[in-house]
């Protein structure tokens, strides 16, 4: 698996769209605006593939000076509890990091709550351990 930034616009965007749609909007009954997919201009994408298809997503939105959000987290249905969730959020983490921001913020839906307090619970461990 590969895990990497995507651009907006790309087909590995279309790619990211598609699955946040199966696995976060469709099910609820809702959808995207054109508005709301233009606004993605300025957020970090990541993706997680395996060669050209994509497996997970999540994304970064910039909320402040140094603090981002990390949204729209999807893995496909028949690959979730694999690790792959985990491993984009560490990735996700690190990019963060790297662009200078010092504040990760995540709101969960609460079937995602576990998984988010699971994370926070490891990455707290492994600094603490460092
Ligand atoms: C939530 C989601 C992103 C998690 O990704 P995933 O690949 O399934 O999770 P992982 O397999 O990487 O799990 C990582 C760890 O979290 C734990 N975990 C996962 N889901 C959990 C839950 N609901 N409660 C408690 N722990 C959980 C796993 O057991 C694992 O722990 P371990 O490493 O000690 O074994 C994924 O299941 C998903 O796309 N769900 C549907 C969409 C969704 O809810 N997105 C989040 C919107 S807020």
């Amino acid at each position: 698996m590969a895990l990497k930034q995507i651009d907006h616009g790309t087909i590995e965007y279309q790619q990211m769209v598609k699955l946040r749609y199966e696995i976060l909007r469709q099910p609820l009954g809702l959808s995207f605006t054109t508005d709301e997919l233009d606004r993605e201009k300025e957020d970090i994408l990541i993706g997680a593939f395996d060669e050209d298809e994509m497996l997970a997503c999540c994304m970064l939105t910039k909320t402040g000076h140094t603090s981002v959000r990390l949204r729209q987290m999807a893995v496909q249905n028949n690959l979730q509890g694999k690790g792959i969730g985990g491993s984009m959020m560490n990735f996700a983490e690190i990019l963060a990091r790297d662009k200078g921001y010092k504040k990760l913020i995540m709101h969960a839906r609460e079937t995602a709550v576990g998984f988010m307090k699971n994370w926070v619970i490891k990455l707290w461990a492994i600094n603490l351990l460092k």
